[in-house]
């Protein structure tokens, strides 16, 4: 049950699933992505809301075919409104979008605002929210990789694709590592770790330096990786060359930086999609064929973890084993 009481609504993080789309390189399918996939999910019964956050480059609302929406995101970052109140319906039913903003300096909001955006993403109704991350591994995009329950990173077959998909993933484990750190004593503990380590392309590497000087800090970190609730989405894949290297890709993912992250969705490069792109109208809306298939199987994947159990396991270690939410994304 939701909490309907006004005063319960405010102290408890609202349950909503926070799931961010990303993958560092722009153009590489992301806002088709997550347009398509809060369709998605919401055709499975949820309220969805996604919100464009890919700040100064803003076009989320183009491909919901709307073409200036009376608010957004810059509404709330200039006046004191509620997030909740700068969201727009879409065509779609069950989805609401908040805008994003190509204002001038947008892309360089201060922490100020970026903590405030944050605590009202928490607190957003709804059953899931979207978060749609530029390109790029600020830290304005990483500490709403941090924020969010599941993570969903695209990638194309490409090299650069694949290499800027890697770093960002990488930036964001290192990112959350270091948010995991409590006190000034941990975060310091763990600055000693990173420098001692030459080789920090390996998570284990770093948690056995930190293990060294901290149990209690590496194991938080360590559950923290096992828990990190990430997904790979393949697009633009033409051949079964390109369904290996996406595969690579995840393993190397997986080896490396010690996240379990299951491929949950190959889209094929499709006209259907340009298509859709030029006619502002997400394909899903339309049917949408194999891609469709791909992405309802994405959005059930995404809708299976018990995400209170994920957020405490996150934290504090499962009971029941590490490896149960992602072995439950990876099936699902
Ligand atoms: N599977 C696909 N098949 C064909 N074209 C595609 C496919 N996916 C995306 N595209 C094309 O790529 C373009 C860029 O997609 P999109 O805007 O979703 O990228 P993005 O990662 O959000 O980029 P940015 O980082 O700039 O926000 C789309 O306009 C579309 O034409
Ligand atoms: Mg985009």
């Amino acid at each position: 049950m939701r909490p309907t009481h006004p005063f319960t609504m405010t102290i408890q993080r609202n349950p909503g699933r926070l799931i961010a789309v990303g993958g560092g390189k722009g153009g590489v399918g992301k806002s088709v992505v997550s347009s398509n996939l809060a369709i998605a999910i919401a055709a499975l019964g949820a309220k969805v809301t996604v919100i464009d956050l890919d700040l100064g480059a803003a076009n989320l609302h183009t491909l919901f075919g709307i073409a200036r929406p009376e608010v957004g995101l810059q509404d709330f970052l200039d006046r004191e409104v509620e997030l909740a109140e700068t969201t727009t319906r879409t065509s779609a039913y069950g989805v609401s979008l908040i805008a994003g903003s190509s204002q001038v300096g947008v892309a360089n909001i201060s922490h100020k605002q970026k903590q405030r955006l944050m605590s009202h993403i928490r607190q957003l109704p709804g059953d899931v929210i979207l978060l749609d991350l530029g390109a790029g591994t600020t830290f304005n995009t990483l500490d709403f990789v941090d924020l969010a329950d599941l993570r969903v990173v695209v990638m194309t077959p490409q090299m650069t694709s694949l290499q800027n998909a890697y770093s960002f993933l990488k930036a964001a484990v290192h990112r959350s590592v270091q948010l995991a750190a409590d006190t000034g004593e941990e975060r310091e503990v763990l600055a000693t770790a990173v420098a001692q380590v030459k080789d920090t392309q390996r998570m284990g590497t770093l948690m056995a330096a930190l293990a060294a000087r901290s149990p209690v800090l590496a194991r938080r970190c360590e559950s923290l990786l096992a828990h990190y609730g990430t997904v790979v989405v393949g697009n633009q894949v033409r051949d079964d060359r390109d369904v290996q290297i996406i595969g690579n890709m995840a393993r190397m993912i997986r080896d490396f930086l010690q996240i379990p992250a299951p491929i949950q969705a190959l889209i094929r490069d499709s006209a259907v999609i340009r298509d859709s792109v030029n006619a502002r109208r997400p394909m899903l809306l339309e049917g949408g064929g194999a891609a469709a298939t791909e992405l309802r199987r994405l959005a059930q994947a995404l809708l299976a973890p018990d995400v209170a159990r994920l957020r405490h396991d996150r934290r504090h270690g499962g009971m029941t084993g590490t490896l149960d939410v992602p072995s439950m994304l990876a099936t699902a």
